[in-house]
This record gives C-alpha cells, structure tokens and sequence, in this order.
C-alpha cells in the first residue's frame, strides 16, 4: 500500500516565529497522495494550507520556521525535512512543482515572461540549450493553453504589464511547461473568471491524467474540489479533521466542520443560505489543547477542550478526528 505514495506526510508540524513566541499553525498531520493521485486540501483561509504545501517544496523561510522533530515528508521514499541543497535543487527541478497563490512574488518584476519562461526550459534538460526555435515553440502552446491569446506580445512584457488574472496563468502555463510526477497547484483559479477558470482545471486535469501525473489541489471551493480530485482532506486550524472519496464528502461528511463547510454550499434546489460557521480561528500562538474546533461545535463536550481527538477510520478510507466518533 504505502510503496504507491508518491508524497507521504507524517506528523508534520510547521511553528512560525512571532514576537509573542511560536505560532503552532500546523500541528502533527499526515497525510499522503498516491501515484497518479489527484487530492484535495480544502479549508477556510488561514487554516495552513499554504504552510502545508510549503512545507513540502521547502520554500517557507527557514530562519523564522520551527520544524519539530518527528515531522516527516516523505517523497518517492526520501524525507525532504533533511535533503540538502544539492538534493533540494533535484527535487524542484525534476520532480515537484508549485503553482503560488500570489503570482506576482512567483515572477521576477526585473525579466520579462519570455525570459522567464524560456529560463525554465534551458534548465530543465528537456531541450537543448541551442534550440531556441523549439523553447519558444514549446512557451507558445502553453500560454495558449491556459487561453491567453497572442503569446508574442505576452513573452515581451514585463510581469507588471499583465492583468492580475493573465499573471496567474502564466504561472500555471510556466508550471505546465516541464510536468513533474507532483503538481501542487494553491487556489490556481481564485482571480479568474468562472469560464477561464474551467478551462484552467480541465487543462490541469488532463495534464495530469495523461501524463499520469499526481495533483494536489488546494482550494476553498469544495464543487471545484469534487469536480477535480480523487479524495479530499478537510483542515481546520492546523489540523487535518476528515479525509475521505471526494463524492463521500458530500453525501456522508462526519466532522462538525466538515458539516458546516458543506451548508455553506448553495445548493440548485434551494432553501436560501446558511448561516455559516459562527466564530473564527483560534490563536495559533495559544492554541487550544484538544481539539481546535471545540470553541465553535454545536457537539463540544469537555474531553474536547482537554485532547486531541484521535483521527479514526470509519469505513475504509473514510477517517475523521473528532470524539463523536471515538
Ligand atoms: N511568515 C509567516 N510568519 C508568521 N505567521 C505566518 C507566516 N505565514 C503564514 N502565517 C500564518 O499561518 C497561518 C496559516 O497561513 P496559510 O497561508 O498557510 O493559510 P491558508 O490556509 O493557505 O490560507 P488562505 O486560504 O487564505 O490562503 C495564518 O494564521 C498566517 O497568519
Ligand atoms: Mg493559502
């Protein structure tokens, strides 16, 4: 079972350094994304997604990051907590890529999309360094693909020049351009427009498909999540609280917040909008220590403000930590 993980996340926890001590964001998750696995990480803003999927490329600042021991990241076999540069450097040329969800730090103000792009291809050892016709061939399809139109003009601007949505697809066209066994893609669609966001998850989708390529997805939409993914994780505050079939999540969530998530979700045959989830994230620097919903459940009971639920399986593949269900 465990040799077809590609990605394998065990008791992972990222502590960033505040002046009011550490903020214990994500705290002891595992996770894992099989080969050829498209996956979900869903959860409302805050809740350390980004930290997670940073974590994993090893692009969060080490100098203000706290990895406790007996966080493990396991890729193809090989823990990234410990690579070093060297190995670092394979890992994000050869195998993993990420899709950021703030484009403009992912470009570099100074060159200009083409040099950025064709930069990209010199060092991926997929062409020759002399076939400029072939580079600029190969940067031309993938600006179409993410449906920008003229790819000339595009390749000599500058980063600035570009509207917010059209940075955000070169990012995911740059990211398309050398496909690697892991794509991690972070709300790729969230300053676009419905149609070209579609059009972004189906070229993802099949990128990943046919090249049998393995996806994660994060994103606050759970119907682009349903409509993408294999299996979906819910998190909440740092932790991973249900992890189950993409389709399962909507027809049987168990966790309180997985519920709520889920009402928030308009739905074609009405019945008007829910009132959301009351009340909000709790401090990660003072987290509390059970449970870290406990402050917003409908079930609270007081094992729950006192542990950590346990994350059990319920049916076969359908795990959730909450104590209802211990
Ligand atoms: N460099 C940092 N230093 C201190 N705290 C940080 C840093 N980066 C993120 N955080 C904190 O970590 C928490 C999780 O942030 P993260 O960006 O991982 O959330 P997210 O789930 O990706 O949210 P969103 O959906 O809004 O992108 C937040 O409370 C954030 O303030
Ligand atoms: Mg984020």
């Amino acid at each position: 079972m465990t040799e077809n993980r590609l990605l394998d996340i065990q008791n992972l926890s990222v502590w960033y350094k505040t002046y009011r001590g550490y903020a214990k964001v994500v705290d002891r998750i595992s996770l894992y994304v099989g080969k050829g696995e498209k996956i979900g990480l869903v959860g409302e803003s805050g809740c350390g997604k980004t930290t997670t999927m940073k974590a994993v490329m090893r692009t969060l600042d080490e100098s203000a990051v706290h990895t406790p021991k007996g966080s493990r990241i396991l890729f193809g076999g090989q823990d990234i907590v410990g690579m070093n540069s060297r190995e670092l450097l394979e890992l994000r040329r050869k195998h993993a890529s990420m899709i950021s969800q703030s484009p403009m730090a992912a470009l570099n103000p100074v060159f200009t999309i083409g040099e950025q792009m064709l930069d990209v291809l010199k060092f991926s050892g997929l062409f020759d360094k002399k076939d400029k016709a072939g580079m600029k061939k190969a940067a031309h399809e993938a600006i179409r693909s993410v449906m920008i139109p003229d790819p000339e003009r595009i390749m000599d601007s500058y980063p600035h020049q570009l509207s917010g949505g059209m940075r955000q697809r070169i990012c995911i066209a740059t990211c398309l351009l050398t496909p690697r066994e892991l794509l991690i893609a972070d709300e790729p669609g969230t300053a676009l427009d419905v149609t070209v966001q579609e059009q972004i998850h189906k070229t993802l989708r099949s990128l990943v498909e046919e090249k049998h390529r393995s996806l994660i997805m994060i994103t606050h939409s759970l119907g682009v999540a349903r409509e993408l993914v294999d299996r979906i994780y819910v998190m909440y505050a740092g932790h991973i609280v249900e992890c189950c079939n993409a389709r399962e999540l909507f027809t049987n969530p168990l966790h309180p917040y997985a519920q709520g998530l889920l009402e928030c979700v308009p739905r074609l045959s009405g019945g008007g909008l829910s009132a959301g989830i009351y009340g909000y994230i709790p401090s990660y620097v003072d987290p509390p220590k059970g449970c870290r919903f406990f402050n917003r459940c409908p079930d609270c009971r007081d094992v729950c403000r006192n542990e950590k639920p346990p994350s059990v399986e319920k049916s076969p593949g359908h795990t959730v930590a909450c104590f209802n269900y211990v």
